[in-house]
């Protein structure tokens, strides 16, 4: 099968390159459609969830929950099962993680580019876990990969809180060193999916449990993102992290509070200057999903707040407030992140533009 990859020139503009979404109608499958409708290099070409979506129009099969509606485009796609064909090259991954690890296996085996927001292949040894402003150097893995799939490969984003937490650690553990890091979340319902947490359970109240590994996977991602890949293995960040999650009563967007400990101990004002200033690869390439600030360093005391700060820059910046030193450790600070964006389709649209960019899609 040749798959469609590479936007061909007509009558001297340049077509949009073809993409699949997989789990397009769940929660983050919809952001991806919704993220997606104007993109400058991409275009919906096909939408594949479980059997029971499967045959109907896009349209028919999702309930769409957020503000607008798809285009009339998508809205007419037939929807497809994981069994079937697909055209395009690219395929981006908004699958449940029960089903998500044999299919992504499998397409990119097919030759699929697979960028995935699921959790099961992020720990695989050539896989990357990528945050291209922190490790585009990890793409190198795919290589590996290309050898026992003869071309196909799978690159995945992090965890959603991860996102946050990670982003904000970078610019830190460059300048400073992070040894120790504890950190207590603040998490969205939507980083449940729909319906998610029961209504009755969660009015009213907070839940301090995720279930998924979500602190196995904040005390482990971030460790492979700021660690290396040395020519055919990841090595680890030596960096220990303790985690505690809870799920509280906000639409969109992880808080967190964050507490650090350092090789060597930056000022509040320091570690806030490091963090605003933090740039990389997507910035300059100037990718069209790209913040322009990946950090956004809030004065005021009270910020950042998820109703309030959560759509900067299209939902794509980490905010981070309150930077000041700590009695126990050296520093503490609140961050926040947009989870389905930033922290999930955003996240794998912006990879996946870095892959077109470093010529990795053809
Ligand atoms: N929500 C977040 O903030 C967030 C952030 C980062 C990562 N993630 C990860 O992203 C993935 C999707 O999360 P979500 O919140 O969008 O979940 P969701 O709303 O429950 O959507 C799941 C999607 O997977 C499809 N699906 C379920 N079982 C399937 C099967 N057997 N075969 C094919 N497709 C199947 C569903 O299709 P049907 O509609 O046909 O059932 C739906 O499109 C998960 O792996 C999650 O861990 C989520």
């Amino acid at each position: 099968m040749g798959l469609a990859a590479a936007s061909i020139t007509i009558a001297g503009c340049m077509s949009k390159i073809p993409v699949g979404i997989l789990g397009a109608t769940g929660a983050v499958g919809q952001r991806f459609i919704q993220l997606l409708a104007d993109h400058p290099w991409f275009e919906v070409a096909e939408v594949a969830a479980s059997d029971r979506s499967a045959g109907k129009t896009y349209a028919q099969a999702c309930t769409w929950r957020l503000p607008g509606a798809p285009k009339r485009a998508v809205a007419d796609l037939v929807v497809k099962g994981l069994d079937q064909p697909f055209a395009s090259k690219l395929l981006f991954s908004g699958l449940d993680s029960s089903v998500a690890g044999e299919a992504e296996t499998a397409l990119a085996q097919k030759g699929h580019a697979v960028v995935s927001n699921s959790r099961n292949h992020r720990n695989d040894p050539d896989v990357p876990l990528l945050i291209p402003e922190i490790n585009p150097e990890h793409l190198d893995s795919i290589a590996c990969q290309k050898k026992h799939t003869g071309g196909g490969y799978i690159v995945t984003n992090p965890n959603c809180s991860v996102m946050g937490l990670a982003i904000a650690m970078a610019p830190l553990h460059r300048a400073y060193g992070v040894t120790e890091v504890a950190v207590a979340t603040l998490q969205a319902l939507s980083g449940a999916g729909y319906p998610g947490v029961a209504s009755l359970d969660v009015a009213d109240n907070i839940i301090p449990y995720i279930g998924g590994g979500e602190e196995e996977k904040i005390e482990t991602e971030p460790l492979k993102i700021l660690g290396d890949w040395k020519t055919s293995a990841f090595v680890n960040a030596p960096i220990r992290i303790s985690a505690s999650v809870h799920r509280v009563a906000v639409v969109d967007g992880h808080t967190m509070a964050v507490f650090l400990r350092f090789a060597k101990r930056p000022t509040a004002a320091e570690a806030a200057r490091t963090m605003a200033a933090f740039k990389g690869e997507p910035q300059a390439r100037d990718l069209p999903t790209a913040p322009k600030h990946p950090i956004h360093v809030l004065t005021a005391v009270d910020r950042p707040q998820p109703r309030l700060d959560r759509d900067l820059e299209g939902g794509m910046a980490v905010s981070v407030g309150r930077v000041r030193d700590d009695s126990l450790f050296d520093l503490k600070f609140e961050a926040l992140v947009h989870n389905t964006i930033r922290g999930a389709a955003g996240a794998a649209i912006l990879n996946a533009e870095l892959l077109q960019a470093r010529g990795l899609l053809s």
